[in-house]
């Protein structure tokens, strides 16, 4: 019965997807202003009133993380979801009623988010910090809504055989919702300490492991192949892609505590699966630029390809970095300083963001039967992201190696806080090239729905042709 009433044909096909994309640029416009906060808080520590709590580093921070991290990169995962897994079955979303539903309770869910962390009410764990009820809230409300629907869509298909998005569309879901419900154990069980530690890091990890760079993954194995017009390069390397991301994403927890008296033996097994994640990343990469194959030339040309691919790139330099940087050579100088928050930004914002960023300027316009507004605008919004991003990694590369260096040689810590206050500075410039892209990002997909050029019956909707064989 309750299934009958999901299914009630009354929501027009798309509609979940369009609510969940155009969320989550409001999501991604809070959680870049919030992180205006933070940055200036980190450059000149006075320059907000201290007396107002709530413009402290302390409350904004938390705010900044679950803001892009759980309002903009989520949602922009759930927009993709809905929109992609239908093309990829052939049929429509098993429940637009329980989709749309989906993304209000979301959106409830982040004002909570926002006024509890804003208040200082915390359970203090990284990516876990929401209190109880709301950890519980997020896990009924949030993900396990999407995750019926997404699975019964894939489970009721029409098509012949499950590409490689679905793959990871519905393995990450299942890892989301395990991990995020571990990671809240602390909040029932009296676990504290190094086991409360360890816990709360094996989350952490995940999130991003089986999360946030399996999902990024699958967009991007939809658009590209979409876009360019070619055939994946290859299935068995996809294939190669989604197992070792299961075999070695989920171990490398204790990479994030070398510096913890946790067991020798667990930081030298996170050590050595931390490097076997070049695997993966190496099968996307070469997959996913194989499949570019005489098409380079439309790297300029298609604006979803040019997000989408700068994100592919950006896993470069990101994974060599992460295996590399959590070897215990290297983890001792680099830990706990502005290197960790470069790479964090290169994961988050470079190559992840770009891709979805680029499912919305591929996917929203579609879904709302018009042309994009402004490519112009478009192509604006990239080179502000493009720039500010690149400058904002490299200053905050540079201060962490001034951190590291001031720590081998016992400088004392507030000379090198001193020494890295003129990168600080340089993060808010290329910070606030990344924040005032954001606006005009929500600007041209509002113009987009209000005014952009209605598409011809041809080229609408979301009906895609399987992308490979
Ligand atoms: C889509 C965009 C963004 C994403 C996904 C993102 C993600 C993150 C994440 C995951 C962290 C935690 C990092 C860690 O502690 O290792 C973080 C912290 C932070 N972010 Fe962002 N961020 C984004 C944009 C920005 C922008 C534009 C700025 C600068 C104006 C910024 C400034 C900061 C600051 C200052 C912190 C705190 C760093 C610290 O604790 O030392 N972020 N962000």
């Amino acid at each position: 019965m309750i299934s009958k009433f999901l299914q009630e044909n009354d929501y027009e096909e798309g509609t979940a997807a369009k609510h969940f994309f155009f969320s989550a640029i409001v999501m991604l416009n809070i959680g870049v202003l919030m992180a205006l906060g933070t940055s200036l808080r980190l450059a000149w520590p006075d320059i907000l009133p201290n007396d107002i709590p709530w413009l402290h580093f302390g409350r904004i921070r938390p705010v900044h993380v679950h803001f892009v991290i759980f309002g903009w990169i989520s949602m922009a995962f759930a927009g993709a979801m809905c929109y992609m897994t239908p093309a990829l079955c052939k049929r429509s979303l098993w429940s637009e009623r329980l989709g749309t539903w989906n993304c209000w309770a979301w959106n409830l869910g982040m004002v909570a988010v926002f006024f509890t962390l804003i208040n200082g009410l915390t359970t203090g764990r990284e990516y876990q910090d929401l209190i109880w009820p709301l950890d519980i809230y997020v896990i009924v409300f949030i993900f396990v809504p999407l995750a019926v629907n997404i699975w019964m869509t894939m489970l009721t298909r029409k098509a012949h055989g499950m590409y490689v998005t679905l793959w990871f569309f519905g393995a990450a879901l299942l890892f989301i919702i395990l991990s995020y419900f571990i990671g809240a154990v602390p909040d029932f069980f009296p676990v504290t300490g190094l086991a409360e530690a360890y816990m709360t890091w094996w989350h952490a990890h995940n999130i991003l492991g089986l999360w946030i760079t399996p999902v990024s993954a699958a967009i991007a194995y939809y658009i590209i192949p979409k876009v360019s017009g070619n055939t994946l390069y290859s299935h068995k390397i996809g294939h190669l892609h989604f197992w070792s991301i299961v075999a070695f994403y989920s171990t490398p927890g204790a990479h994030h505590l070398m510096a913890a008296p946790i067991p020798e033996w667990l930081k030298s097994f996170a050590s050595v699966s931390g490097v076997l994640i070049m695997i993966p990343a190496l099968a996307f990469v070469v997959n996913m630029l194989m499949t570019m194959k005489d098409k380079w030339y439309m790297f300029t040309q298609s604006i979803p390809l040019q997000w989408a691919l700068t994100g592919v790139l950006f896993a470069i330099p990101l994974n060599i970095q992460g295996a590399f940087q959590q070897t215990r050579a290297l983890n001792w100088y680099i830990h706990g300083s502005h290197w960790i928050v470069a790479h964090a930004h290169l994961a988050l914002l470079g190559f992840s963001s770009f891709i979805e960023i680029g499912a919305i300027y591929y996917g929203l316009p579609k879904l709302l039967k018009r042309e994009l507004y402004s490519q112009k605008l478009a192509r604006i919004h990239f080179w502000m992201m493009a720039i500010g991003f690149l400058g904002f990694w490299s200053v905050l590369t540079a201060a962490g190696l001034v951190q590291g260096a001031a720590k081998v040689y016992e400088i004392p810590y507030i000379q090198s806080v001193a020494a890295t206050h003129p990168y600080m500075v340089g993060r808010v410039i290329f910070g606030a090239m990344i924040i005032f892209a954001q606006p005009i990002f929500l600007y041209n997909m509002y113009m987009t729905a209000k005014y952009g050029k209605k598409l011809e019956p041809r080229t609408q909707g979301a009906t895609a042709t399987v992308v490979a064989a």
